[in-house]
């Protein structure tokens, strides 16, 4: 025999052997235990609501609750989709619900409407994201964790008779592997009975034709099948809301009243909201839980952790150890963050060599500019040198020409003392004289 073939033999597990219990022992009340456990601790489930403004969300949730959830109207003018969670304390009996309802506030009003999806995938993700970070932590408490995973979608069809919109399909298909979707029309009021019946025909039949998946609900469970089996062949329902109480006949019932009749929201001749608020609450509740979790929440685990590089086994079908799974990332990382490192380093050394560069072109120019400027100086002053030569020269010559003249005046003012006789000719001299010395001193 093959070493291999005695490896699985040694590794296969024993079959359980059957045994009859001579007396009362007392693990059956193990159902009746995990009930009290459940009960004692609570439950909490999520519902996100996705339509159009003003299309009956809020009016249906406090229908459906048989209370009044506070909510603010949403404004047709948000700039982009906005998730708004408020959680409320809800009890029946002694069981305790923490009730979720998020409402995709703006949806479909923008005027580009190509990422309206977008913020609602992502919240869904982040509520993913929380639950797995506490998965993973070393000090968990998945007991008392406040799970805010989105438990059911439903998205809220407009009651136009034609067909979905391209924002509804889109949308849906974004959604489908992340939430059960449960779709209805709203409003179902406003339509009448052939054209809802054509509605829902066409509505299930774009939705199979472009691969959207929505919430089945579960025939694999005999004391619910049937029902939801028949149920299943409902959907999309169609739902009324109101809070409004009307008197008909003698008992007082939730409904719209209009000129013409009134719309009972618990009549099924008139809408589906019995049959939504039977599967959504009294029969399916567990499951759609239990689909978010190990369905949707699963996949996104199972995305994340091999995203991080986790996986079950080798290329060999070996298991992998998340020791090895660790040490390997560990090393990558480490490569990672060296070659980060070294390309940071290399690109100081280049930034700091081309401020080098820099520097030394302007001290180049500085030097130019500064040999150019001390040429102009040496110009300038060699001119300015030159002009006071000049300006000594005309300076000595005025001097000498002064004392000519100085010279001249006294020989003449001598001759004058001398010669009284010859006082008028003199005169006459003189007067020339001093036509002279007041053409030639300036
Ligand atoms: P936002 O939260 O502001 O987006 O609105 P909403 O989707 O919560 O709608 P809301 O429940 O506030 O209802 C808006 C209007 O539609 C109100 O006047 C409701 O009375 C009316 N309405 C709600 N449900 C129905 C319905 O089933 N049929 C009809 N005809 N009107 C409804
Ligand atoms: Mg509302």
């Amino acid at each position: 025999m093959a070493a291999t073939d005695l490896e699985r033999i040694s590794n296969a597990e024993p079959e359980p052997r059957s045994l009859s219990l001579g007396g009362h022992v007392g693990f059956d009340s193990l159902p009746d235990q995990l009930v009290s456990k459940s009960v004692s601790q609570g439950f909490s489930f999520n519902i996100l609501c996705v339509g159009e403004t003003g299309i009956g969300k809020s009016t249906l949730m406090n229908t459906l609750f048989n209370t009044t959830f506070e909510t603010e109207e949403a404004s047709h003018h948000e700039e982009c989709v906005r998730l708004r969670p408020q959680t409320y304390d809800l009890q029946e009996s002694n069981v305790h619900l923490k009730l979720t309802i998020v409402d995709a506030v703006g949806f479909g009003d923008q005027i580009n409407k190509d990422d309206s999806y977008r913020p609602i995938v992502d919240y869904i993700d982040a509520q993913f994201e929380n639950y797995l970070q506490e998965e993973l932590k070393i000090r968990r408490s998945l007991f008392d964790y406040h799970d805010t995973r989105i438990h059911v979608c439903l998205y809220f069809i407009t009651p136009t008779g034609h067909s979905l919109k391209s924002l509804d399909l889109v949308t849906m298909k974004k959604l489908d592997s992340k939430v059960n979707i449960i779709p209805i029309i709203a409003k179902a009021d406003t339509i009448s009975k052939s054209e809802l019946h054509k509605f829902k025909i066409k509505i299930m039949g774009e939705l199979v034709s472009n691969g959207v998946q929505i919430y089945q609900f579960p025939t694999d469970d005999e004391a619910v099948a049937e029902i939801n089996a028949v149920m299943n062949a409902h959907l999309p329902f169609a739902v009324v809301g109101s809070t409004e109480e009307v008197k008909v006949g003698n008992k007082l019932v939730r409904a719209r009243q209009y000129p013409w009749g009134v719309v009972q929201v618990e009549n099924e001749n008139h809408c589906d909201f019995v049959k939504l608020r039977e599967m959504l609450i009294r029969v399916n509740m567990e499951d759609l839980r239990e689909q978010t979790h190990s369905r949707h929440y699963e996949l996104y685990r199972r995305c994340k952790l091999e995203e991080m590089g986790f996986q079950d086994s080798d290329g060999d079908s070996q298991p992998f150890s998340l020791q090895e799974t660790y040490e390997a990332k560990r090393k990558e990382f480490l490569s990672e963050l060296q070659r980060k490192e070294e390309e940071m380093r290399q690109m100081f050394v280049n930034k700091v060599k081309e401020t080098e560069l820099e520097l030394k072109e302007k001290e180049r120019e500085l030097h130019e500019k500064f040999e150019h400027l001390k040429r102009i100086h040496q110009e300038e002053k060699r001119k300015v040198e030159e002009k006071r030569r000049e300006l000594e020269e005309e300076t000595n010559a005025f001097n000498c020409r002064k004392a000519a003249m100085e010279a001249l005046q006294s020989q003449a003012f001598h001759a004058t003392s001398q010669q009284p006789l010859r006082k008028d000719k003199d005169k006459k001299k003189a007067g020339g004289w001093s036509s002279i010395y007041s053409v030639t001193i300036p």
